[in-house]
């Protein structure tokens, strides 16, 4: 037997435990316990046949067929690059009020899933001891990612607007008090329908974001970036969303966009795609060659004919449908079940996949709390703690929220699933 230890890096130790591992263990381990947990999509309404048609197309053609089997280029498919920058501007001029700024196939790089574009844009800009501006709560899986690079988060109050503009200046005038306004590298936000919170950024605060962190640039005399995520964008299901973050940015040098077709199309093609300055384009693409030199290409020559065909388009009014259906269950369920709950609400979302429910302050809803024992173990039914979602310090996170996904299950499901939650809330309260 051997018994010597491996000496991991830093980086794997800092990538130890990440609770996104483990709670898709919790789904293979539980299959039995109904799961209001999983940021999977709909199965229903993933595109089979729409997929076999671009198959079919993108393989008719010898030529083509070899060209889409073969390896691509780390920035991605020039075609599907292109109808991403036409998409993406057709979307920024038809929002409300139209936004004029043009998308060019030259500043968007194809990615495994927006994820890789995240982890990758992390590794671009963090050295250990970084700083990351987000909102709090938001996404938890961009918060491991910056764990594993050893950056620092610190989490600022979002209302339901979104990130308090106010709160941003105020903490980045703190930082620089303090000497540590070089260490600020990025600001984080879910643009559209936040994971976990479902709130989306006003549209007023979209252009305040982009005028602030290029007044901190000058001022630190280098760039704090703005990562604006919107994996959601797609998923509106009451009015189309503002104009991006990225089009306030006309000089084109502070914001990026991450963009994805996971929840809209499909996420097993794991296409994802970012659009950034130039500086940054070229720093994602070495990391990337390193990596993968170039993501799935054969899936990349399918999303370019879905874009291209307008079958894209006509997928994703549908996805919305089906989803509308199971966010307004959700949404009953959570009167008939939760409203006589003395200190439980809940956010109406306009969007996306998620309702995050707020408990009274004594109820603990972690990992190793009761109440997600009683709801695994006794009423069979998942959520993803809140707390999980906040960045910055351990001891200032809230500890009192769900997320709760209307994603997975049907419209039954859905119910059932909040029934039996109610059944474990009520046990503490
Ligand atoms: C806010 C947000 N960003 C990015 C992602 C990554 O998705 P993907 O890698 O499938 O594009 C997700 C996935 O759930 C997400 O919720």
């Amino acid at each position: 037997m051997n018994h010597s230890l491996t000496n991991f890096s830093q980086r794997r130790r800092w990538a130890a435990d990440q609770a996104i591992s483990f709670l898709m263990q919790q789904g293979v381990e539980h299959p039995h316990v109904l799961s209001l947990g999983a940021g999977l999509v709909d199965a229903a309404s993933l595109p089979v046949t729409e997929a076999i048609e671009a198959a079919r197309e993108v393989l008719a053609e010898e030529v083509r067929g070899q060209s889409a089997l073969q390896y691509g280029t780390t920035q991605g498919e020039l075609r599907l690059r292109q109808h991403l920058a036409d998409y993406q501007t057709r979307i920024e001029q038809t929002s409300a009020p139209a936004a004029h700024r043009v998308a060019v196939a030259d500043e968007i790089v194809c990615t495994t899933g927006s994820q890789q574009l995240l982890a990758l844009l992390a590794d671009a800009l963090f050295d250990p001891g970084d700083i990351c501006l987000v909102a709090a709560p938001t996404y938890f899986v961009f918060l491991g990612v910056l764990e594993g690079v050893g950056a620092r988060t610190i989490a600022l109050p979002a209302d339901e607007h979104g990130l308090r503009m106010e709160a941003l200046e105020g903490e980045l005038q703190r930082l620089e008090t303090a000497g540590e306004l070089s260490r600020v590298k990025l600001i984080y936000v879910v643009s559209e329908f936040e994971n976990p919170t479902g709130i989306s950024l006003s549209l007023e605060r979209r252009g305040q974001l982009v005028e602030i962190a290029k007044t901190w640039s000058t001022r630190r005399g280098e760039k704090i970036y703005v990562l604006e995520d919107a994996a959601y964008r797609e998923l509106h299901y009451d009015a189309p969303p503002p104009p991006s973050v990225w089009s306030f940015d006309t000089a084109g040098d502070t914001v990026i966009h991450a963009g994805t077709f996971s929840k809209s199309f499909s996420p097993g093609l794991r296409v994802g795609f970012g659009l950034m300055p130039r500086e940054l384009r070229d720093a994602v693409n070495d990391l990337k060659g390193n990596q993968d030199f170039g993501s799935a290409n054969f899936n990349q020559h399918l999303l370019a004919d879905l874009l291209g065909s307008g079958r894209f388009a006509i997928h994703a009014e549908q996805v919305r449908a089906a989803y509308r259906i199971k966010r307004d269950a959700m949404l009953a369920a959570a009167d008939e079940f939760f409203a006589d709950l003395p200190g439980v609400s809940w956010v109406h979302p306009h969007g996306g996949l998620y309702v995050w429910m707020t408990l009274p302050p004594h109820i603990v809803t972690g990992f190793d709390s009761p109440l997600f024992r009683r709801a695994v173990d006794v009423e069979q039914v998942m959520y993803v703690p809140g707390e999980l979602c906040f960045g910055g310090p351990r001891e200032q996170r809230q500890c009192n929220h769900m997320r709760l996904s209307f994603g997975v299950q049907s419209p039954e499901g859905l119910r059932e699933g909040m029934r039996r939650l109610s059944q474990a809330v009520r046990r503490f309260l």
